[in-house]
């Protein structure tokens, strides 16, 4: 049997994509590598949102190149955003990769890949208006218990440093009731947890009106409904399509978790304003207290991105002071970082690297120190645990995590897929420790 082995770079939603590629992969008949060097199909899902994971495929690709050169009927294919990005100036740059393609167009592989990868056809990509949801493909996936779900692709904003826009493009929303359709045969198959996933997920729907009204609170009680569902998150909205229906649906359905990822970016208005996020730091703070109003123990993470072009010091010390008084569970840090082809690369106050450095190092720290209270103060409570699997570092203790999605291990005997209280004992920055509770008289 020929085997495939596929390496995932970047966000949750090519991890979701991965998935599909595996399964055309397994429906052209081969089977998974358990690793890059024992594989007749290389496949790489890349990312572009910033220069780092550019340069960590370069090196991935430099590995196989070697083994292509050992055993030169080794298929190379580079899907996803940086391959989107790219285009035909993949093969000049790697001239040993046969197949490129986009986040739409995995659905094409099989075609381009021949019968199991072995009539390969130099190949890349489809037009745009051939993108469609890869949700349609056979999917093969790591985890049982959770699942993601696309609901929209591409994004309409135009954040200035941002590539998504280019290489996803505008936004389209999947009709809700194939949403529905795949939600319902994944609770069917023992999925606990959907994670609704989009570029912009709360903006979800509008595309569709006036034929469909469905916006993304509608969809939220639409999936709360379905059998077997214990569990609604989703990534990312953004803060300024976070309407007061939003919040309440969040509120008043019993699956949402009460747990909201909510890219702040920076916390000075001005920088904000040049990032084109149309919000300003006041307006994101008024969010963060109308969810918390509405939503008691709402855990919140974010994204924030450091040294964006012409931030001073004050406008740092301005996001140092929003993570302070907002106190987020976690947060996504990131050094800004300059991709060709978006605005704010051609802005002329680059600020230094040393700069840059200095700046997350602080972030970061802060970030810790308030996520390990947030944490802490979880000791003694007890939490409604959804199990996933064993722990990774020591096997004879379980794994999962909680409503407000932070990780627990814990002593106890329980199967992936249950709902488990478990005492919170210890914590650390990012995760809880704990024993499940001995099962509650009714
Ligand atoms: N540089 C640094 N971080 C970026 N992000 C997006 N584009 C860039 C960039 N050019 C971050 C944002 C976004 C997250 C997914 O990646 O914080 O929310
Ligand atoms: Fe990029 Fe902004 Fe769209 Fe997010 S909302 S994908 S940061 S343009």
């Amino acid at each position: 049997m020929r085997r495939y082995y596929v390496t995932t770079f970047g966000c949750q939603m090519n991890a979701h994509d991965s998935e599909r590629i595996k399964g055309v992969l397994e429906e052209l008949g081969l089977g998974e590598a358990p690793a890059a060097d024992e594989a007749d199909v290389i496949v790489f899902n890349t990312c572009t949102i910033r220069e780092k994971p550019d340069q960590r495929l370069a090196a991935h690709l430099g590995n196989a190149a070697a083994l292509k050169r050992r055993r030169p009927d080794t298929v190379v294919a580079v899907g996803g955003c940086y391959a989107e990005a790219q285009r035909e100036r993949i093969f000049e740059r790697y001239p040993f990769v046969d197949v490129a393609f986009g986040p739409g167009t995995i659905r094409h592989l099989a075609e381009w890949l021949g019968a199991g990868g072995a009539g390969v056809a130099r190949h890349a990509f489809g037009t745009a208006d051939e993108r469609r949801f890869s949700a349609e493909l056979p999917t093969q996936r790591d985890r049982l218990v959770q699942a993601w779900v696309q609901v929209s692709m591409g994004c309409n904003s135009v954040c200035s440093y941002c590539i998504v826009p280019r290489v996803r493009g505008r936004e389209v929303s999947r009709r809700p009731g194939d949403i529905l359709a795949e939600v319902t045969a994944l609770a069917r198959h023992g999925v606990r947890e959907v994670t609704l996933l989009g570029q912009n997920v709360n903006s979800y729907g509008r595309d569709l009106a006036p034929d469909i009204d469905t916006g993304f609170a509608e969809l939220l009680r639409a999936v709360d409904r379905v059998d077997g569902v214990e569990r609604i998150r989703f990534t990312s909205p953004h803060p300024k399509d976070f309407r007061p229906n939003v919040i309440q649906a969040m509120a008043e359905c019993a699956a949402v978790c009460e747990h909201a990822h909510l890219p702040l970016q920076s916390g000075s208005t001005h920088v904000l304003k040049r990032m084109r996020r149309t919000y300003s730091r006041e307006r994101y703070l008024r969010l963060v207290d109308e969810l918390r109003g509405a939503i008691p123990d709402l855990a919140l993470t974010t994204d924030i991105i450091v040294g964006f072009p012409g931030e001073t010091e004050q406008d740092f010390r301005a996001t140092l002071e929003v993570v302070e008084e907002v106190g987020f569970d976690g947060a996504f840090t990131f050094v800004y970082s300059p991709r060709s082809g978006t605005e704010a690369a051609e802005m002329h106050d680059q600020v230094p690297d040393e700069v840059k450095r200095d700046r997350i190092e602080r972030l970061v720290e802060l970030v810790q120190q308030i996520a390990a209270a947030r944490n802490q103060a979880r000791i003694g409570r007890i939490e409604e645990v959804l199990v996933e699997s064993p722990s990774r570092t020591d096997p004879t203790m379980l794994r999962g995590r909680t409503r407000r999605n932070t990780t627990v291990n814990f002593a106890g005997a329980a199967a992936p897929g249950e709902l488990v209280p478990v005492a919170i004992t210890s914590s650390t920055s990012t995760t809880l420790r704990g024993t499940q509770e001995a099962l509650v008289a009714a």
